[in-house]
């Protein structure tokens, strides 16, 4: 694999964010055609070091080598930079232009007022065709600030794909994405490697996607290299969990069998009744008290019923009903005191109050629960509990959020319902960008919760968490409709590909 020179050499770099010190001589080299996975816990200095080779931010130190690019040869784009895309973990479109704007402008020469805007169409249908022709033509001409999530993800890669770019960066591209879309997507990171010579970055938790699409890796921890470039044949998941510093985690979960019966228990008021029923067309769903309900398939059907749950929107084609009669909520807070709980997907419009300490962004649940201003004494000394509880790293409770790294932020969103013990708890990709240790302390939390009589409703795009944390799971179309249910062992990643209308 040593065939300098490298496409790009970091050598010592340092960065500190104040007091915190992150990256203390961190060294990674990336070679031209090849998909290199850049892995670390939560934390660990992946964002950073890829904001520092993207211009993002400034470093403390080091020194950063681009090869002159050999590719360019034509007059037209005579420049000797090898020239980079980066697609960020927290997603920068636009959110006031459409979609093809936001492909199309990052090119344009010649400024917004000399915009043509059929050319920025045809550039933007194109880029997004590498991944989803049908999208491609549905969406273009949408605003950003309509689009989901999972929608911003898709026209960020597809950007960074066209943009003819030498360096790729992708900071956690699938956490997004469904199954199906993870699965094109690496079709055509395949196909410019192979074809064009380019090179990718690659920062994602799961280990099954690291396997099917990198070449070689580099381990992050404690701000320095621990792995550098090895071939990910002669690398074995052990040892990389272990590398990254993360590894004796106690027994392994226990398997489904062992699990079960929950009856319903001590810890939410105990004797009270607490169960669920939905129903649309074809489904007639009863939950019982201590059940995880995973929710599988594509965004708009699993989005459709946690609206409902949770009082985002009517209820539409669903029926809801809590021990026996039927619910409408109208709004999210009074979902909240009725006990059900929410984890947004979206922690950066939807979840994290950006502006505000993370003491606040943690009470933020009891205070809506509870009617409650801010009280601070309690509220400070819960929060710190609450960091401790998920073991979260943060500089001070009165730091903003922002200065969390992503897989941080998302357990500050769980840790706002531990202490409130919600009946109902709608987690939506509650593991986004989540590493290994911490998922499977999420796991635990859940499945502790469920233990004492919440009825959890999970949504992943991941099947294998579905098959290893639910009882039962509501499998959705590409359309949104529901399809099937699967109980107990009969819940496979293939069962789920298969319901879910993603089989190969
Ligand atoms: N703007 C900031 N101000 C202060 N500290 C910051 C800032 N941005 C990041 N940090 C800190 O730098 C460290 C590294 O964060 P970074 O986001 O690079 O981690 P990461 O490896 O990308 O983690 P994850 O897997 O969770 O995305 C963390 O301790 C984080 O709290
Ligand atoms: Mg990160």
């Amino acid at each position: 694999m040593n065939k300098p020179p490298y496409l790009m050499t970091a050598r010592g770099i340092v960065k500190s964010y104040g007091p915190t010190s992150v990256l203390k001589g961190f060294d990674l080299s990336v070679a031209a055609g090849e998909v290199h996975a850049f892995l670390g816990g939560n934390g660990a200095g992946k964002s950073t070091f890829i904001k520092i080779i993207s211009g993002q931010i400034d470093r403390d130190s080091g020194s950063l080598e681009f090869a002159p690019n050999s590719a360019s040869s034509s007059a037209a784009d005579a420049s000797d930079e090898n020239t980079i895309a980066v697609v960020n973990q927290e997603l920068a479109l636009l959110p006031h232009l459409t979609v093809a704007e936001n492909i199309a402008l990052p090119r344009s020469r010649r400024g917004y007022g000399l915009f043509n805007a059929s050319e920025a169409r045809r550039i933007a249908v194109d880029a997004l065709s590498l991944i989803d022709p049908t999208f491609a033509q549905a969406s273009v001409d949408r605003l950003v600030a309509d689009l989901s999530l999972h929608e911003r993800q898709l026209v960020e890669i597809a950007r960074a794909l066209d943009s003819g770019a030498s360096l790729l960066l992708l900071d956690e591209p699938t956490a997004n994405l469904t199954a199906g879309e993870t699965e094109r997507l690496f079709t055509v990171i395949r196909r410019l490697t192979v074809d064009k010579g380019l090179a990718v970055l690659f920062v994602s938790h799961r280990m099954r996607e690291i396997r099917q699409i990198a070449d070689v890796c580099t381990i992050i921890r404690n701000g320095q290299t621990t792995i550098d470039r090895v071939a990910l044949t002669s690398i074995t998941d052990a040892e990389i969990v272990e590398q990254m510093g993360q590894a004796a985690l106690g027994p392994a979960a226990e398997p489904r069998a062992q699990r079960r019966p929950r009856t319903s228990g001590d810890g939410i008021d105990a004797g009270k009744p607490n169960d669920l029923r939905v129903q649309t067309d074809g489904i007639d769903l009863e939950i019982a008290s201590g059940t995880i309900l995973g929710l599988a398939g594509p965004p708009d059907g699993p989005e459709a019923l946690m609206d409902a749950l949770i009082g985002v929107s009517r209820a539409g084609k669903w029926s809801i009903a809590r021990n026996g009669t039927a619910v409408s909520y109208r709004r999210p807070s009074t979902a909240a005191r009725d006990g059900v709980g929410f984890v947004s997907g979206d922690r950066a419009n939807k979840g994290i109050l950006a502006n505000l300490p993370i003491v606040d962004n943690l009470a933020a649940s009891a205070r809506i629960v509870g009617r409650k201003r801010a009280v601070r004494r309690e509220e400070v000394a819960q929060g710190s509990d609450l960091l401790d509880a998920l073991s979260i790293r943060a500089g001070s409770l009165w730091d903003l959020p922002a200065t969390l790294s992503g897989g941080t932020q998302q357990k500050l969103l769980i840790a706002r319902w531990l202490r409130l013990k919600p009946t109902v708890l709608v987690l939506e990709e509650p593991t986004r960008g989540v590493d290994i240790r911490t998922k499977q302390e999420i796991y635990a939390l859940i499945r502790e919760m469920a233990a004492q009589g919440a009825i959890i409703v999970w949504w992943s795009t991941e099947y294998l968490e579905l098959v290893e944390l639910c009882d039962t799971v509501l499998a959705f179309d590409p359309d949104g409709h529901p399809t099937s249910v699967l109980r107990g062992d009969s819940i496979s990643e293939a069962g789920l590909a298969h319901a879910t209308g993603m089989a190969a």
